[in-house]
Protein backbone atom coordinates (compact mmCIF):
# COMPACT_ATOMS: atom_id res chain seq x y z
CA UNK A 1 0.00 0.00 0.00
CA UNK A 2 1.37 3.56 -0.63
CA UNK A 3 -0.30 6.61 -1.22
CA UNK A 4 -0.44 8.22 -5.22
CA UNK A 5 -0.78 11.62 -6.85
CA UNK A 6 -2.92 10.82 -9.83
CA UNK A 7 -1.94 14.48 -11.02
CA UNK A 8 -5.60 15.07 -11.92
CA UNK A 9 -6.98 18.83 -12.82
CA UNK A 10 -11.18 19.54 -13.64
CA UNK A 11 -11.57 23.28 -14.90
CA UNK A 12 -14.96 21.81 -15.72
CA UNK A 13 -16.78 18.99 -15.07
CA UNK A 14 -19.90 17.70 -16.94
CA UNK A 15 -22.39 15.62 -14.90
CA UNK A 16 -22.61 13.03 -17.79
CA UNK A 17 -18.92 12.37 -18.22
CA UNK A 18 -20.27 8.95 -19.49
CA UNK A 19 -21.74 10.19 -22.98
CA UNK A 20 -23.20 6.87 -23.56
CA UNK A 21 -25.18 6.05 -19.69
CA UNK A 22 -25.20 9.33 -18.89
CA UNK A 23 -27.63 8.45 -15.76
CA UNK A 24 -24.98 5.55 -14.99
CA UNK A 25 -22.52 8.70 -14.14
CA UNK A 26 -25.36 10.57 -12.37
CA UNK A 27 -25.49 7.62 -9.92
CA UNK A 28 -21.06 7.45 -9.99
CA UNK A 29 -21.49 11.72 -9.07
CA UNK A 30 -24.07 10.39 -6.12
CA UNK A 31 -20.87 8.35 -4.55
CA UNK A 32 -18.62 11.49 -5.12
CA UNK A 33 -20.69 14.05 -3.54
CA UNK A 34 -20.22 11.69 -0.10
CA UNK A 35 -16.65 11.18 -0.43
CA UNK A 36 -15.92 14.72 1.52
CA UNK A 37 -17.66 13.92 4.12
CA UNK A 38 -17.83 10.13 4.58
CA UNK A 39 -13.88 9.35 4.13
CA UNK A 40 -12.81 12.49 6.65
CA UNK A 41 -15.34 10.67 8.82
CA UNK A 42 -13.59 7.19 7.93
CA UNK A 43 -9.81 8.89 8.82
CA UNK A 44 -10.82 10.68 12.43
CA UNK A 45 -12.63 7.61 13.35
CA UNK A 46 -9.47 5.26 12.40
CA UNK A 47 -7.03 8.24 13.04
CA UNK A 48 -8.24 7.82 16.77
CA UNK A 49 -7.90 4.25 16.97
CA UNK A 50 -4.04 4.00 15.60
CA UNK A 51 -2.88 4.30 19.67
CA UNK A 52 -4.92 1.14 20.20
CA UNK A 53 -3.41 -0.77 17.22
CA UNK A 54 -0.70 -3.28 16.87
CA UNK A 55 2.00 -1.84 15.16
CA UNK A 56 1.82 -3.59 11.54
CA UNK A 57 -1.81 -2.91 11.59
CA UNK A 58 -1.12 0.89 13.16
CA UNK A 59 0.99 1.33 10.11
CA UNK A 60 -1.45 -0.17 7.81
CA UNK A 61 -3.97 2.15 9.00
CA UNK A 62 -1.97 5.02 8.82
CA UNK A 63 -1.95 4.52 4.70
CA UNK A 64 -4.97 4.07 4.68
CA UNK A 65 -5.69 7.39 6.46
CA UNK A 66 -3.51 8.69 4.19
CA UNK A 67 -4.83 7.15 0.80
CA UNK A 68 -8.72 8.53 2.23
CA UNK A 69 -7.39 12.28 2.36
CA UNK A 70 -6.43 11.96 -0.86
CA UNK A 71 -9.43 10.54 -2.43
CA UNK A 72 -11.54 12.76 -0.99
CA UNK A 73 -9.11 15.73 -1.52
CA UNK A 74 -9.46 14.73 -5.35
CA UNK A 75 -13.23 14.50 -5.13
CA UNK A 76 -13.78 17.81 -3.44
CA UNK A 77 -12.19 19.42 -6.61
CA UNK A 78 -13.80 17.36 -8.88
CA UNK A 79 -17.46 17.73 -6.92
CA UNK A 80 -16.72 21.59 -6.97
CA UNK A 81 -16.22 21.61 -10.72
CA UNK A 82 -19.01 19.43 -11.01
CA UNK A 83 -21.76 21.89 -8.83
CA UNK A 84 -21.07 24.94 -10.62
CA UNK A 85 -24.08 26.44 -12.02
CA UNK A 86 -26.17 23.62 -10.20
CA UNK A 87 -27.61 24.71 -6.87
CA UNK A 88 -29.39 21.78 -6.14
CA UNK A 89 -26.10 19.93 -5.79
CA UNK A 90 -24.85 22.56 -3.03
CA UNK A 91 -28.27 21.95 -1.46
CA UNK A 92 -27.43 18.12 -1.73
CA UNK A 93 -24.23 18.68 -0.30
CA UNK A 94 -25.27 20.67 2.95
CA UNK A 95 -27.89 17.77 3.65
CA UNK A 96 -25.12 15.04 3.18
CA UNK A 97 -22.46 17.09 5.59
CA UNK A 98 -25.19 17.18 8.48
CA UNK A 99 -26.03 13.26 8.22
CA UNK A 100 -22.44 12.37 8.72
CA UNK A 101 -22.01 15.29 11.07
CA UNK A 102 -24.85 13.92 13.17
CA UNK A 103 -24.02 10.47 12.89
CA UNK A 104 -20.13 11.11 14.02
CA UNK A 105 -21.34 12.96 16.70
CA UNK A 106 -24.29 10.92 17.75
CA UNK A 107 -22.84 7.45 17.43
CA UNK A 108 -19.93 6.15 19.82
CA UNK A 109 -16.45 5.48 18.21
CA UNK A 110 -16.56 2.12 18.35
CA UNK A 111 -20.05 2.07 15.92
CA UNK A 112 -17.86 4.55 13.90
CA UNK A 113 -15.49 1.89 13.24
CA UNK A 114 -18.01 -0.22 12.36
CA UNK A 115 -19.28 2.10 9.97
CA UNK A 116 -16.05 2.71 8.54
CA UNK A 117 -15.27 -1.19 7.96
CA UNK A 118 -19.12 -1.31 6.43
CA UNK A 119 -18.56 1.41 4.58
CA UNK A 120 -14.86 0.15 3.17
CA UNK A 121 -16.68 -3.50 1.98
CA UNK A 122 -19.23 -1.41 0.18
CA UNK A 123 -16.41 -0.06 -1.82
CA UNK A 124 -14.64 -3.02 -2.68
CA UNK A 125 -18.07 -4.53 -3.85
CA UNK A 126 -18.97 -1.33 -6.09
CA UNK A 127 -15.34 -1.83 -7.01
CA UNK A 128 -15.74 -5.52 -8.11
CA UNK A 129 -19.31 -4.41 -10.28
CA UNK A 130 -17.47 -1.63 -11.79
CA UNK A 131 -14.65 -3.64 -12.88
CA UNK A 132 -16.63 -6.43 -14.49
CA UNK A 133 -18.58 -3.77 -16.46
CA UNK A 134 -15.82 -1.29 -17.08
CA UNK A 135 -16.89 -0.78 -20.58
CA UNK A 136 -20.22 0.20 -19.42
CA UNK A 137 -18.71 2.28 -16.75
CA UNK A 138 -15.45 3.91 -18.75
CA UNK A 139 -16.18 3.90 -22.74
CA UNK A 140 -16.95 7.30 -24.11
CA UNK A 141 -16.34 8.24 -20.35
CA UNK A 142 -14.28 11.90 -19.99
CA UNK A 143 -10.87 10.98 -19.45
CA UNK A 144 -10.51 12.68 -16.06
CA UNK A 145 -13.08 11.20 -14.35
CA UNK A 146 -12.44 7.83 -15.49
CA UNK A 147 -9.15 8.40 -14.42
CA UNK A 148 -10.21 9.75 -11.05
CA UNK A 149 -12.96 6.62 -10.32
CA UNK A 150 -10.46 4.15 -11.30
CA UNK A 151 -7.74 5.40 -9.34
CA UNK A 152 -10.34 5.52 -6.44
CA UNK A 153 -11.54 2.43 -6.97
CA UNK A 154 -8.56 0.55 -7.29
CA UNK A 155 -7.18 2.05 -3.87
CA UNK A 156 -10.42 0.81 -2.05
CA UNK A 157 -9.23 -2.34 -3.64
CA UNK A 158 -5.75 -2.07 -2.53
CA UNK A 159 -6.85 -1.18 1.35
CA UNK A 160 -10.04 -3.29 1.34
CA UNK A 161 -9.34 -5.23 4.58
CA UNK A 162 -7.56 -2.21 6.66
CA UNK A 163 -10.61 -0.78 8.16
CA UNK A 164 -11.92 -4.61 8.49
CA UNK A 165 -8.68 -5.22 10.76
CA UNK A 166 -8.75 -2.14 13.09
CA UNK A 167 -12.73 -2.80 13.47
CA UNK A 168 -12.03 -6.42 14.46
CA UNK A 169 -9.30 -5.43 16.85
CA UNK A 170 -11.17 -2.51 18.59
CA UNK A 171 -14.30 -4.11 19.35
CA UNK A 172 -15.45 -6.53 16.25
CA UNK A 173 -19.13 -7.19 17.33
CA UNK A 174 -21.36 -8.86 14.54
CA UNK A 175 -24.48 -6.98 15.85
CA UNK A 176 -22.62 -3.55 15.44
CA UNK A 177 -21.09 -4.25 11.72
CA UNK A 178 -24.79 -5.41 10.88
CA UNK A 179 -26.51 -2.27 12.02
CA UNK A 180 -23.94 0.40 10.60
CA UNK A 181 -23.66 -1.77 7.53
CA UNK A 182 -27.68 -1.12 7.13
CA UNK A 183 -26.97 2.10 8.22
CA UNK A 184 -24.15 3.16 5.53
CA UNK A 185 -25.99 1.08 2.76
CA UNK A 186 -29.03 3.60 3.29
CA UNK A 187 -27.79 6.69 3.36
CA UNK A 188 -25.62 5.61 -0.10
CA UNK A 189 -28.61 4.60 -1.77
CA UNK A 190 -30.92 7.23 -0.50
CA UNK A 191 -28.19 10.49 -1.74
CA UNK A 192 -27.23 8.37 -4.86
CA UNK A 193 -31.27 8.61 -6.04
CA UNK A 194 -31.45 12.36 -5.00
CA UNK A 195 -28.24 13.04 -6.87
CA UNK A 196 -29.78 11.29 -10.19
CA UNK A 197 -32.72 13.00 -9.87
CA UNK A 198 -31.15 16.23 -9.41
CA UNK A 199 -28.98 15.86 -12.54
CA UNK A 200 -31.58 14.60 -14.43
CA UNK A 201 -33.37 17.81 -13.68
CA UNK A 202 -30.57 19.90 -14.02
CA UNK A 203 -28.93 18.47 -17.47
CA UNK A 204 -32.41 18.48 -18.84
CA UNK A 205 -31.99 14.85 -19.29
CA UNK A 206 -35.05 13.71 -17.62
CA UNK A 207 -36.95 13.96 -20.92
CA UNK A 208 -35.10 11.05 -22.08
CA UNK A 209 -37.04 7.90 -21.49
CA UNK A 210 -33.82 5.79 -22.17
CA UNK A 211 -32.28 7.39 -19.20
CA UNK A 212 -35.39 6.53 -17.00
CA UNK A 213 -35.42 2.76 -18.59
CA UNK A 214 -31.89 1.77 -17.91
CA UNK A 215 -32.33 3.42 -14.21
CA UNK A 216 -34.00 0.04 -12.69
CA UNK A 217 -31.20 -2.29 -14.66
CA UNK A 218 -28.61 -0.19 -12.99
CA UNK A 219 -30.13 0.00 -9.62
CA UNK A 220 -30.88 -3.70 -9.44
CA UNK A 221 -27.32 -4.66 -10.55
CA UNK A 222 -25.64 -2.75 -8.76
CA UNK A 223 -27.75 -3.71 -5.69
CA UNK A 224 -27.40 -7.53 -6.35
CA UNK A 225 -23.76 -7.12 -6.47
CA UNK A 226 -23.11 -4.88 -3.11
CA UNK A 227 -26.25 -5.97 -1.10
CA UNK A 228 -25.09 -10.18 -0.97
CA UNK A 229 -21.54 -8.85 -0.35
CA UNK A 230 -22.52 -6.38 2.28
CA UNK A 231 -24.70 -9.25 4.11
CA UNK A 232 -21.97 -11.88 4.02
CA UNK A 233 -19.41 -9.96 5.48
CA UNK A 234 -22.05 -9.51 8.61
CA UNK A 235 -21.22 -13.01 9.07
CA UNK A 236 -19.04 -14.34 11.87
CA UNK A 237 -15.66 -15.45 9.99
CA UNK A 238 -15.67 -13.35 7.08
CA UNK A 239 -12.54 -11.69 5.66
CA UNK A 240 -12.62 -9.15 3.03
CA UNK A 241 -8.60 -10.73 2.17
CA UNK A 242 -11.05 -14.11 1.29
CA UNK A 243 -12.29 -12.21 -1.79
CA UNK A 244 -10.54 -12.17 -4.92
CA UNK A 245 -9.23 -8.73 -6.31
CA UNK A 246 -11.20 -7.15 -9.86
CA UNK A 247 -7.93 -7.94 -11.99
CA UNK A 248 -8.42 -4.63 -14.08
CA UNK A 249 -8.42 -2.33 -11.10
CA UNK A 250 -5.09 -4.27 -10.20
CA UNK A 251 -3.67 -3.99 -13.23
CA UNK A 252 -4.69 -0.13 -13.27
CA UNK A 253 -3.07 0.69 -10.39
CA UNK A 254 0.85 -1.09 -11.82
CA UNK A 255 -0.21 1.79 -15.01
CA UNK A 256 -0.25 4.73 -12.21
CA UNK A 257 2.89 3.39 -10.34
CA UNK A 258 5.15 2.49 -13.43
CA UNK A 259 4.16 6.26 -14.70
CA UNK A 260 4.92 7.60 -11.37
CA UNK A 261 8.32 5.75 -11.74
CA UNK A 262 9.16 7.55 -14.82
CA UNK A 263 7.87 10.79 -14.32
CA UNK A 264 10.94 13.60 -14.15
CA UNK A 265 11.26 14.77 -10.89
CA UNK A 266 11.69 18.73 -11.37
FE1 LIG B 1 -11.50 6.14 -0.63
FE1 LIG C 1 -11.54 3.16 1.36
Amino acid sequence: MKVRDPGLGYDEVDPAWNRRYPELAFAVDGVSLLMPYAEPYFVRTVRAALPDLEPGLRAEASTFCAQETSHHRQHRRFNDAMAEGRPGVARLERWIDRTYGHLERARSHRFSLAFAAASETIAFSIARWADRHHHDVFDDADPDAAELIQWHLAEEVEHKSVAFDVYAAIDGGRLRYTLAAITTFTILAWFTVLTILTLLVSTGRWRSPACWLRLPKWALAIAFRTMPDLAASCLPGHHPGDLVDPPGLVASLRVIDDRERVRPTD
